[in-house]
């Protein structure tokens, strides 16, 4: 077990940022006219320029062997091989198997070929589907369903919600599909005003089927169903489940036959690839659903197999601890100029953070860096007029991710063209800046003062030198989908092993589940508070006064 900082390359980079630092990127550019065709790698449908980043060929070569000193090889290795790298929870962690390609017989597992499991699941899945885009499927009333309401929380809702999302362009008109997830009724009501429940269908996601918001969620959907036509005999046509948990489900009245299987090794965040992506199969057809596994599996050959100077999620990963750990970078911006793709940060930002928000090594000693940034970020343009400034002119640190399809599925005039030139004119402005000498030249030149010229520049001055990577891809397609969001899997898995953390359990999630059960009962009995601070105490009465 390693900590990171004792590893040699690590010590080398602290020394070689100390070098770098004041290196501007633009006289990188200038030095060599061949930088961004080296900073240039491909793989699975994307393009990746990493050429606008505070790099030189010494600092890739120490960040490259600062994952070969971590282990990443054998990382890799024991991921694919179905090992318990999850060794807080002692779990295999394969959310690969789930887009393994159909070439693949096997995958054993503690004794049980995974791909056996899985390939009936997609089975199951594509029986379902098909029965409800055909027709054959039925509500109570014997007609045909017109709407799907996926009900599931965190990596049950985020990752299908927004892979739906993102391919628009693909959805069949037949079924609208719809997600619910906040315990906030005001999210489930808002969806049941706008349907019949004759014709709709509930998924119910939740690989525990113990978590609270999804059950509230689950049970406010089957009372609206009883209280408005529906009986306890029909719910088995209503409501269809994805969980490991069985027993659970079946109490609550879905058909055997309708529970689609989870498996402990697919952690939530990483599991729209399983039965969790019922909903975005539902709404883009099997076909595109199998085409987004195979763009993934695309990408998963890529990390597997290609080497780490051409390795997308490992250039990314690396880069990502150089900014955090080498510059004192607190966040991550993730900008994806695609309309289709605005919510992507959302995913990313759980599947990164729940996964590399930790402060514990694999063997339980703290950890003594900083692990996994803060992520965030929302679509370009629209960002461009409300955070870009801090972006641009703020104290912190903030490397971003471009990400856009050269191509749109919505071509009008030339807002295509706009749009891909704004993407491409951020990453611009963030490395070249502006100096003083620029900023007073514009204003002498729209006519001001010499007074209001030296007023005015120094707030014009933009430093630049700010890092940032462009994923490009001719299209966003099913497959092109699944290979980003696979990427994005694998660069976290990447920096969670350069940390030398355990990226896949959430310990720390569990701490706010007891405490919120605990509170909820206070709220709802007359239970002595007193042992708790004053200021829970204060709130906790605020609720009781409000409900009385
Ligand atoms: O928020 C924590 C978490 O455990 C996530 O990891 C998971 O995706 C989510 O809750 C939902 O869990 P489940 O699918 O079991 O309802």
């Amino acid at each position: 077990m390693h900590s990171p900082t004792q590893l040699s390359a690590w010590q080398a980079l602290a020394e070689h940022q100390k070098e770098i630092d004041s290196v501007e990127m633009k006289s990188l550019f200038e030095k060599d006219k061949n930088r961004a065709e080296k900073y240039t790698t491909k793989a699975a449908g994307w393009t990746l320029d990493y050429a606008k980043n505070r790099v030189n060929e010494k600092t890739l070569a120490l960040l490259i062997e600062l994952v070969k000193e971590a282990g990443l090889e054998t990382a890799i290795k024991g991921m694919f091989s179905g090992e318990h790298i999850n060794n807080t929870e002692d779990r295999s962690v394969l959310h690969i198997a789930l887009r393994a390609s159909q070439a693949q017989e096997s995958l054993m597992v503690d004794g049980v070929n995974v791909l056996a499991e899985v390939r009936d699941t997609l089975e199951q899945m594509g029986k379902f589907v098909q029965q409800l885009h055909s027709g054959e499927w039925r509500g109570y009333s014997d007609q045909r369903i017109t709407d799907v309401v996926s009900i599931g929380i965190g990596g049950s809702y985020l990752g299908p919600k927004v892979v739906a999302e993102a391919l628009t362009p693909y959805k069949k008109d037949d079924i609208k599909v719809h997600f619910v997830a906040n315990i906030d009724g005001s999210d489930i009501t808002g969806k049941l005003k706008q349907l019949n429940p004759e014709t709709t269908v509930f998924v119910i996601s939740s690989k525990t089927f113990g978590t609270l918001e999804t059950l509230s969620n689950a049970n406010a959907a089957r009372d609206w169903f009883l209280a408005n036509g529906g009986s306890q005999e029909t719910v088995s046509k209503h409501f269809a489940a994805v969980s490991s948990n069985v027993e659970k489900a079946v109490a609550f009245g879905m058909a055997k036959e309708n529970i689609f299987p989870m498996w402990d090794w697919v952690g939530g965040r990483y599991s729209l690839w399983s039965a969790i992506g019922l909903p975005v199969a539902i709404a883009v057809g099997m076909d595109n659903f199998y085409a987004l596994l195979d763009g993934a599996h695309q990408m998963d050959e890529h990390f597997r197999t290609a080497p780490f100077e051409e390795n997308i999620p490992v250039i990314m990963g690396a880069l990502g601890v150089w900014y955090i750990n080498f510059h004192n970078a607190q966040t991550h911006a993730l900008i994806p100029y695609d309309h289709y793709l605005r919510a992507m940060p959302a995913h990313i930002q759980q599947l990164d953070m729940e996964s590399n928000g930790k402060a514990n090594l694999l063997n339980g000693d703290g950890v003594e860096t900083d692990t996994g940034p803060i992520i965030w970020g929302g679509a370009g343009t629209n960002g461009q007029h409300a955070y870009h400034q801090l972006l641009h002119q703020g104290t912190r640190l903030v490397p971003v991710d471009f990400i856009a399809p050269l191509a749109s599925h919505n071509p009008i005039k030339d807002h295509h063209a706009q749009l891909f030139a704004n993407c491409l004119s951020q990453s611009q402005a963030l490395m070249v800046g502006k100096t003083l000498e620029q900023a007073k030249q514009e204003l002498r030149d729209a006519g001001a003062t010499p007074e209001q010229v030296e007023a005015i520049a120094p707030h014009k001055v933009i430093k630049g030198n700010r890092p940032s990577n462009t994923l490009l891809t001719d299209k966003m397609t099913p497959e092109t989908v699944g290979a980003l969001i696979a990427l994005y899997e694998h660069r976290t898995f990447v920096q969670g092993t350069i940390w030398g953390i355990n990226s896949f359990d959430q310990w720390g999630v569990e701490l706010g589940k007891v405490l919120g059960t605990d509170i909820f009962n206070r709220l709802v009995s007359d239970s002595d508070n007193s042992a708790l601070d004053a200021s829970t105490q204060a709130l906790i009465n605020a609720f009781k006064k409000a409900q009385a």
